[in-house]
């Protein structure tokens, strides 16, 4: 059976091991020469833009004969290749255009869970027009966010009192999204601790992922610039320690219920991986945003954990049949290796070179790098590589992790050390008795 991979991060190159050891052949679609999915491809598309290729795409799963095509990324769901790639009777893990707008408009989302009576949005109204924007900030007192409604890759969402620090800056800040043609949402500002709840969804039957939580500052002790996450870790109960039993069951309901919402709403279902982005509060589990993906660096412990085969999974998401799905009760983590800088003005010179002693500690699974001719391998200014171990309970785990990462050298790199260690945990936790 041939399984389509598309996208060429750590993320796609973890998916298309799974594949690979559920005795799978694997073909990819990438955009960077990732050399852990070139070594696990039977073939590989590379291509420079999603957009201008999507006939090359479909193609090449014709050419190859593809059974499944498993899409990593957020810009092909966007685009709708997974309405294209079924059009031409290949199935696919991923929503269609309209159910990817679950991800792709903040608006769409909020409203899907306002009809629901899903009352986990925080205090809420769309705008396309200046209208009324000053008057609903001050009427938040401040304490609002804004959000693109649109993909701005990673950088549409400002929070006042760390991008916006007064109500004149989400004024401006407003103005120049309409200027742009845009709409957008602005939010009363949530306080509490953020997680991450994924399930696999197959048009109706939801099985849950543990919880994960992913650190999207850049530098240590949670400040800095956001980026695309720079490590994660679950713990071996599939909760997460500061979290109760009923923030969990929560937010397992919400996903459950965003997906019958869905199922009820658009005939086909939603077919893929239902990302929840959750915030617990004083006031119980509020939704943050959604993605119709898996989260990445979370698909690295997810996938790590997973012990059921995950061809099989796939193969239940796209025919209606998903079966329950199982994780080993490990807790595991995972530390992103990225060029110094990144987030901001990342170096363009980084190196890594990887001892390969590592895998007496984890696993190392390739992102935003370059396998060049000369068998050299050269970094971008993304995510260079995912280190990922596991162990009987996070510390163990973290430990693992660090002798990992102590393999793995080079020039102008940079982790995020703190991400799993004991005090920072201990910081969530408090953090977490003190708002409750
Ligand atoms: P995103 O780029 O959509 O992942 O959002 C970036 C970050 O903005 C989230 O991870 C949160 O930290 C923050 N954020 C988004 N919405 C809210 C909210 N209503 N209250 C507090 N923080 C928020
Ligand atoms: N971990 C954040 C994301 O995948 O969007």
């Amino acid at each position: 059976m041939n399984f389509l991979v598309i996208g060429s991060g750590a993320r796609e190159h973890i998916i298309a091991q799974r594949l690979v050891d559920s005795g799978v052949s694997v073909f990819s679609v990438i955009t960077n020469r990732n050399p852990g999915l070139i070594e696990l491809s039977k073939e590989f598309l590379f291509i420079q833009n999603y957009r201008k290729n999507l006939k090359e795409i479909v193609s090449f799963s014709q050419v190859n004969d593809i059974a499944c095509a498993v899409i990593g990324p957020e810009d092909p769901l966007a685009l709708g290749l997974s309405d294209i790639l079924l059009k031409k009777g290949i199935p696919v893990v991923g929503p269609t255009q309209q159910l990817a707008q679950i991800e792709t408009s903040k608006g769409f989302t909020r409203d899907l869970l306002s009809a629901n009576n899903l009352d986990v949005s925080p205090r809420y109204k769309r705008f396309n027009s200046m209208n009324g924007v000053k008057e609903f900030i001050s009427e938040l007192s401040g304490e609002y966010v804004v959000k693109y409604d649109g993909l701005m890759g990673g950088k549409g969402v400002k929070v006042s009192g760390e991008h916006l620090m007064s109500i004149d800056d989400g004024v401006s800040y407003c103005s120049e999204l309409i200027k742009i043609g845009g709409t957008f949402v602005i939010e009363e500002k949530l306080h509490g601790e953020e997680f991450s709840l994924m399930s696999f969804c197959d048009g109706s039957s939801v099985e849950h992922m543990p919880a994960v939580q992913d650190h999207k500052r850049a530098y240590e002790g949670d400040i800095g610039p956001n980026t695309g996450g720079m490590g994660s870790y679950t713990d071996s109960n599939h909760s997460l320690p500061f979290l109760n039993d009923n923030d969990l069951n929560q937010a397992r309901e919400i996903n459950e219920n965003v997906s019958s919402a869905l199922k009820n709403e658009y005939e086909t279902g939603y077919k893929g991986i239902l990302y929840g982005g959750f915030m617990a509060t004083s006031n119980g589990v509020k939704l943050i945003e959604y993605n119709a993906r898996f989260g990445d660096p979370e698909a690295m412990n997810l996938l790590t954990l997973l012990d059921t085969d995950f061809a099989s999974v796939c193969m239940g998401i796209v025919e209606g049949c998903l079966d329950s799905v199982k994780f080993r009760s490990e807790a595991s983590v995972c530390k992103y290796i990225v060029p110094k800088g990144y987030g901001t003005k990342p170096a363009k010179d980084a190196t890594i070179v990887v001892n390969d002693s590592y895998r007496d500690y984890s696993d190392l699974y390739y992102a935003a790098v370059n396998l060049e001719e000369t068998g050299e391998i050269t970094t971008t200014s993304s995510r260079a590589a995912a280190i990922i171990s596991t162990g009987s309970n996070i510390t163990e785990a973290e430990e693992n992790c660090e002798s990992g990462i102590s393999y793995i050298s080079g020039n102008n790199i940079f982790v995020r050390h703190d991400i799993a260690k004991p005090y920072l945990i201990q910081k969530r936790i408090d953090n977490m008795e003190k708002l409750r």
